[in-house]
Order: C-alpha cells, then structure tokens, then sequence
C-alpha cells in the first residue's frame, strides 16, 4: 500500500530547502531584531519571511491541511491540535543564535495526523546537515542512518538544556538549581546550543545523552521529535509521564533509565500548554 504522507515529507523536503537558503542568505545582510514578549524573546524579518515561504508553499499544494507556526501564533493565529493533517513549523529555530550568528539555525517542521507525528524534518542550515525521520523507517542525517548514543550511565552523558532570564524570580532559581543539581551529580557536562530542534537531533545522532526543556513550544518540539524517537531515543514529559506535544516541556535521552533519572531529579514549575494560552 502507498505511503500517504510520504509524497508530503518530499515535498516538505524540498520548501525546507529553500528555507534554508534564504536563511543563509539572510545571515550575509544586515539583521533587524524585533522583541516579542520580552527583551531576550526575539524575532526578525527573516523569521517571518521564511514561515511566509514555508506556509504559503505547503497551504497552496495542500489547501485543506491545517497549520501552526511560531510566527502566525504571534500574529494571533490559533495553535490547537485537532486531528486533521497539520503542519507544525518553527521557521528559524534558534533566532538568538541566528541574531549572533551562532551557527546552530535550523527549521524544524513536524507533521501530525490524529494528532500524531507522521514526519518530522529539521535542518541546521549553516551546519548543513538535513535530519529527517518519517515514523516507522527510522532517522537519517542528509541521507545516512542515525542511532543515539544508547548510553545508560547519566555520570557518563553529556546533557543538553536551555537557559534564559525568567522574569518570574522563583522559576529562574528553579532552573538555575536543576542546572546545578544535574550537574552535582556528576555528569560528563550540561551544554546549551540554543535551538531546541538540534538539540534533539544532537542526542538522535549520539552527540549528546540526554536533553531536558521547560518553556519550550510544540513549533520547537515536532520536527526533533520525530528524529530522535525514530534514532531509538526515548521521550517523555519532565513528570516522567508521557510526551505531550502541547505541555511546552520534555525529556529525550538515549535510554529510558537516563530519562527517568533527570525526571526524578529535576523541579518542575508551570509553563502553561500551547492550546490553552497561545504565544
Ligand atoms: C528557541 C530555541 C531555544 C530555546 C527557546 C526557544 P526560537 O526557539 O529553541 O533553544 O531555549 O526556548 O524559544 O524562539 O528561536 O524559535
């Protein structure tokens, strides 16, 4: 039987492509930084300009398909997940790194159905390297098979998270001591890229053991997702429950023994869900 969503992952293949491109192009012109919701929430034209390709290209070859991008959400669109195809797109992910120059920048897009991820795709275009992962047939970085680390000792793992000024003062100790607590107990180091999406594929690929987020969107998440559960990775919530693509907050590791330890290791604090608050 033929694969529906395959003839959708190769188009999606090629309009990522092109994403990139303009990304990288735009990194050779003056870069205009607007704020979002605070000073270290950033966008440009760029960001904008690529979801206009990405979204415009997909909705034309598929005009019943839903969508949700991160900077259609900041324009006021809706970002709830039904079960119809939908595509779910971050245009530049890391657009502080792409502000700086920092060259992790990738666009990451996952696509669901019934609410699951078919596909996911995410490029790190200034590295060039095109990860992609389609459910079933595993992950792939610009073409070749990638399996994680399948590390099972969290003192020998790297670990991948994020950090950013939380204006709420009790939330940013919380992640500043989950930083210190995983750290102390010892691992091999904690790193921070700065796009979520490679992230994922760092631990996909075996770069990395483990990555942990909270605050994070379902834009940063679907198209990682995708790679790095098809690389054999495990992902769960920071609860240690099940992944929810809308609960803005995730574990992925090369085992489920390291997943678990981070989850019981880490405070949580609320980030609030993707479909109930927007933006
Ligand atoms: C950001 C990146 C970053 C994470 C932020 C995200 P964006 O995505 O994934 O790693 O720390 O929380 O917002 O805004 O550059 O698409």
């Amino acid at each position: 039987m033929s694969d529906p969503w395959q003839e959708c992952m190769d188009f999606c293949l090629d309009v990522t492509k092109r994403a990139g491109k303009m990304i990288r192009e735009a990194l050779q012109k003056d870069i205009t930084i607007m704020q979002k919701s605070s000073p270290v929430d950033l966008v440009t034209e760029t960001d904008q300009k690529v979801e206009q390709l990405i979204i415009s290209s997909l909705k034309e070859k598929y005009p019943t398909h839903r969508f949700i991008g991160e900077e259609s959400v900041a324009a006021g669109a809706p970002s709830v997940l039904t079960d119809d195809p939908t595509w779910i797109i971050d245009p530049i992910d890391g657009t502080t790194n792409f502000v700086h120059r920092f060259p992790f920048v990738s666009v990451s897009i996952g696509f669901t159905v019934k609410k699951e991820i078919e596909f996911g795709i995410v490029y790190s275009c200034i590295e060039d390297k095109m990860y992609t992962a389609r459910k079933g047939k595993g992950a792939f970085c610009n073409g070749n098979p990638i399996k994680v680390s399948g590390q099972k000792d969290i003192s020998e793992s790297l670990i991948l998270t994020e950090m950013g000024f939380k204006e709420d003062a009790e939330h940013f100790n919380i992640m500043l001591a989950n930083i210190k607590t995983i750290l102390t107990i010892p691992v091999h180091g904690i790193r921070s890229p700065g796009s979520a999406a490679v992230n994922m594929c760092l631990v996909a690929s075996g770069s990395a053991d483990a990555y942990y987020h909270m605050g994070i969107h379902c834009w940063d998440m679907a198209g990682g997702a995708a790679v790095v559960t098809e690389a054999g990775g495990v992902i769960m919530d920071v609860s240690g429950g099940p992944f929810d693509l809308m609960s803005r907050r995730l574990i992925v590791a090369s085992s489920r023994t390291i997943a678990e330890r981070i989850a019981k290791e880490i405070t949580e604090f609320p980030v609030g869900r993707d479909d109930t608050e927007g933006p």
